[in-house]
């Protein structure tokens, strides 16, 4: 059995190659490297280049390779640059799935696990969010893949492709024994910004906004560890394995921090005084996002072990201090 991981030499997507190599699985990576690090990649891990909107390229692999599920994590997912060209969104993100659920109708192969995000929800009318809640996308990034779950679930009905979309809360950390990490260009994510302050490399860090309606009126966000998401992979993975339908679950840890608590945790860890300072709102930004996971936990038998989230920094720092410069590749 093979597993093609789609976007694999990405941040959550190399992490979680790491792990299924670990666990002894066969995994081939199929990424276009454009914000993706070949260096990430496991070297257990047969890789290919190319693009999933290029049918041609996905034909070939699905030819060479019996892949028996596919695991795709190959999307854009910055929420500022969807709201500045939503097209480039829905291009990659819902027209490659597209491309890639015909692909996979062509060979047969009728497993996927895919990231979908917390995003999809917009600003929610209760937290914690529960995975029947209202989708109501706040910014082109949610809607695209919003897009990609509806669009999947008639594929299901129609093709018989089993899906399990995993909505991911906010992502952080880095492999602890700090072998691959977080390297994005340009860096637009909360910790890693933070941390590049600590170290000195960046200078005018904000907070964007404290007029929300939040304890201290800034964004509250739900974080969770990016080796913690992988396993949920695995997990889900296994779950459509034994036959079991088709699902949505939330990936968080049901714990809310604003965007000052990160910054006072992330003092705590570095020991560095990290000056920052209140900046304007950012476009598209919903005010919390809290995930109810306990579903993931029931359904999936999910179990994250980085439960603090400053043991969810300290990772992140231990990547950020042995690789200032990410993995030296842009
Ligand atoms: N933020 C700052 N200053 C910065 C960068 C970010 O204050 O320099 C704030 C943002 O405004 C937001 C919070 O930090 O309030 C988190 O922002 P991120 O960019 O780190 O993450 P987002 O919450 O925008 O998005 C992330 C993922 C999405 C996912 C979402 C769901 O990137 O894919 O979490 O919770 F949909």
């Amino acid at each position: 059995m093979t597993i093609a991981v789609l976007g694999g030499a990405g941040y959550i997507g190399s992490h979680t190659v790491a792990q299924l190599v670990k666990a002894g699985e066969d995994v081939i990576v199929l990424d276009n490297l454009i914000t993706g690090h070949r260096q990430a990649v496991a070297s257990k891990a047969r890789f290919y280049q190319g693009d999933i909107r290029d049918y041609q390229f996905l034909s070939q692999v699905f030819t060479q390779e019996k892949v028996t599920g596919i695991i795709h994590f190959a999307a854009f997912s910055i929420v500022p640059e969807s709201m500045q060209d939503p097209l480039k969104y829905f291009d990659n993100n819902t027209g490659g799935m597209i491309t890639l659920l015909e692909a996979m109708k062509q060979f047969g192969i009728d497993k996927i696990v895919f990231s979908s995000t917390a995003a999809t929800y917009g600003e929610p009318q209760q937290v914690p969010i529960h995975e029947d809640d209202p989708q109501i996308p706040t910014n082109p990034y949610g809607e695209s893949k919003l897009a990609m779950e509806k669009i999947i679930k008639w594929a299901d009905q129609a093709y018989g492709i089993h899906f399990v979309a995993l909505r991911y809360f906010n992502v952080a950390g880095a492999m602890p024994d700090g072998t691959i990490g977080e390297d994005h260009h340009p860096e637009t994510h909360l910790i890693p910004i933070i941390l590049q302050a600590a170290a000195g490399t960046r200078d005018n860090l904000q907070i964007f906004g404290d007029d929300y309606p939040t304890k201290d009126g800034t964004n509250v966000r739900d974080y969770v560890h990016v080796v913690d998401l992988a396993d949920a992979h695995i997990l889900a993975m296994q779950y459509l394995q034994a036959g079991n339908p088709s699902d949505a679950f939330n990936l968080g840890s049901a714990t809310g921090f604003s965007n000052l608590e990160i910054l006072h945790a992330a003092r705590q860890v570095t020991g560095e005084a990290i000056p920052a300072k209140i900046g304007p709102r950012r476009p598209g930004d919903p005010s919390t996002l809290i995930a109810a996971s306990d579903k993931a936990r029931k359904v999936l038998g999910w179990q994250p072990h980085f439960d603090d989230v400053e043991a969810v920094i300290k990772t992140a720092w231990n990547w950020h201090r042995s690789h200032p410069e990410g993995y030296g590749d842009r």
